[in-house]
């Protein structure tokens, strides 16, 4: 079993390299699968994650080659349109592999992605858009795999009920060689949607933003290789800017993703926080009066990001009063409470009052779980204090972690791997920003 043991409280202060965005790395592994040149990416994280989306394309014949935070990937020529279950089923994301098998082979079996501990996470809306574009694609539970046919995809006018940030990406990487024409409606704006786009049109695509909240795909009959450096990760940054201020300390962000952060920095202010801007890529982020409580409400972009609301809760355990946190984007996030709570943090549910909550929230309302709330409410400022701690999801982990920095005394975080998914060498950056950290590997307890 793995750990961090981690000794409080501490104060960070010094430089960090933000990596590579895990939201944009694990896409664009997948549209190597829509040419047979090579595509060589840059900037690449060393994350879990972005190793099980490898082994997805190399179980379709990809072959794979890593050279620091370069990665090079060819399509293979034996191909076999299956991901294997014991590699499918642990990365929600390789069901993104759909558009690309179905456009170039015509069938494609999948294993269902499953939920994860922060919702059911269907991908119900990348089905549908992809049906609308002549698939058949039919779930069974005998096997758990999806099995998805299509002579050829052709192009569709897809207007999504509610907003998906991989279902955009899906259904782009669906239309960019299917015949004709295709415009998504109610598309996503996250900006690592953007990314993947610029990397398909140095691919040959033909995409462009051609409306508000509107993407217009006109398919191509080949793409072709194409070497592409990836945008640098906001979560990771808003995570390490937010350490700077739980921490009383001072970090200076390299590679920083700031001009996409607007409603972050807005926020980040309004507590209290101070960020200077360096460079155009450089901005130094510091504590400088007591921390003021702020109330956030969750959206998608450019709306305050469900994947900063973790870290942000423990930065409003140390502000002076009473602040909400009301998650709209997934039905299940706020699994790092009850670690927060065992280290004396002041955290209760509420359920916000909504008129419309099926129509309010990003989630398929009848996707929600008996007994979970939408809304916490957090009291400080709190002395945290050292505990035996968990990690249930990747951005409760980064909570967990920067609250052990806090606490005073030594704190033991299981489930390491959890935070390896999405944070490339945590301990190691944290360790050289002044925090004692060490990842050790305990014999299993018999
Ligand atoms: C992406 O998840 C990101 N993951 C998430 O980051 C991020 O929090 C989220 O977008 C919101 O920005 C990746 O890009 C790999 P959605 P995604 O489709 O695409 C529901 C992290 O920590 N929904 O916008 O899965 C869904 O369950 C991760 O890096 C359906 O019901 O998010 C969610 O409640 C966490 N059916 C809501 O909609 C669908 O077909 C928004 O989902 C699709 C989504």
């Amino acid at each position: 079993m793995e750990k961090f043991v981690i000794n409080g409280p501490t104060v960070l202060h010094g430089d960090v390299t933000i990596a590579g965005a895990k939201n944009v790395a694990l896409k664009a592994i997948v549209t190597s699968l829509l040419t047979d040149d090579e595509i060589i990416l840059h900037n690449m994280p060393h994350i879990r994650d972005v190793l099980l989306m490898l082994d997805v394309v190399k179980s379709l014949g990809a072959h794979v080659t890593i050279e620091g935070n370069t990665i090079r990937i060819q399509d293979g020529h034996t191909k076999d349109t299956i991901v294997p279950l014991e590699i499918g089923a642990r990365l929600r994301t390789s069901s993104m592999v759909l558009g690309p098998m179905l456009s170039r082979y015509g069938n494609a079996t999948i294993p269902n992605p499953g939920g994860c501990r922060i919702g059911a996470r269907p991908i119900d809306r990348h089905i549908e858009g992809l049906k609308r574009m002549g698939a058949t694609i039919d779930y069974d539970s005998k096997d758990g795999y999806f099995h998805a046919h299509a002579q050829h995809l052709h192009g569709a006018q897809i207007s999504f009920l509610k907003n998906t940030h991989t279902g955009t990406e899906t259904l782009i990487l669906g239309a960019v060689l299917a015949d004709g024409t295709t415009v998504l409606k109610n598309a996503a704006e996250e900006v690592e949607i953007d990314d993947l786009i610029a990397l398909l049109t140095a691919m040959g695509a033909n995409i462009t933003r051609s409306g508000n909240r509107e993407i217009t795909i006109v398919g191509v009959p080949k793409l072709h290789g194409a070497q592409y450096t990836i945008m640098s990760d906001r979560n990771e940054e808003a995570t390490f800017a937010i350490a700077a201020l739980t921490t009383k300390g001072d970090i200076t962000v390299h590679h920083s993703q700031r001009h996409n952060m607007k409603a972050f920095l807005e926020a980040f202010e309004k507590a209290g926080g101070v960020y200077k801007m360096i460079d155009d890529t450089t901005t130094e982020y510091f504590y400088d009066k007591p921390i003021q409580p702020v109330d956030i409400v969750t959206g998608s972009h450019p709306g305050f990001m469900t994947d900063w609301q973790a870290p942000w809760a423990l930065l409003m355990t140390q502000a002076t009063g009473v602040s909400t946190i009301h998650e709209t984007v997934f039905e299940n996030r706020f699994l790092y409470v009850e670690e927060l709570r065992k280290m004396g943090a002041n955290i209760s549910y509420f359920d916000p009052n909504v008129e419309h909550p099926e129509a309010f929230y990003n989630f398929n309302w009848e996707d929600r779980i008996k007994g979970t709330h939408q809304g916490i409410s957090i009291t400080g400022p709190t002395k945290l204090h050292n505990a035996i701690l968990s990690m249930n999801d990747l951005r409760a982990g980064a909570t967990v972690v920067l609250a052990a920095m806090l606490a005073i005394g030594q704190s033991s975080i299981y489930g390491v791997e959890q935070i390896d998914r999405g944070y490339e060498q945590i301990d190691t950056r944290l360790a050289a920003l002044g925090a004692s950290i060490e990842w050790i590997e305990e014999d299993e307890i018999v």
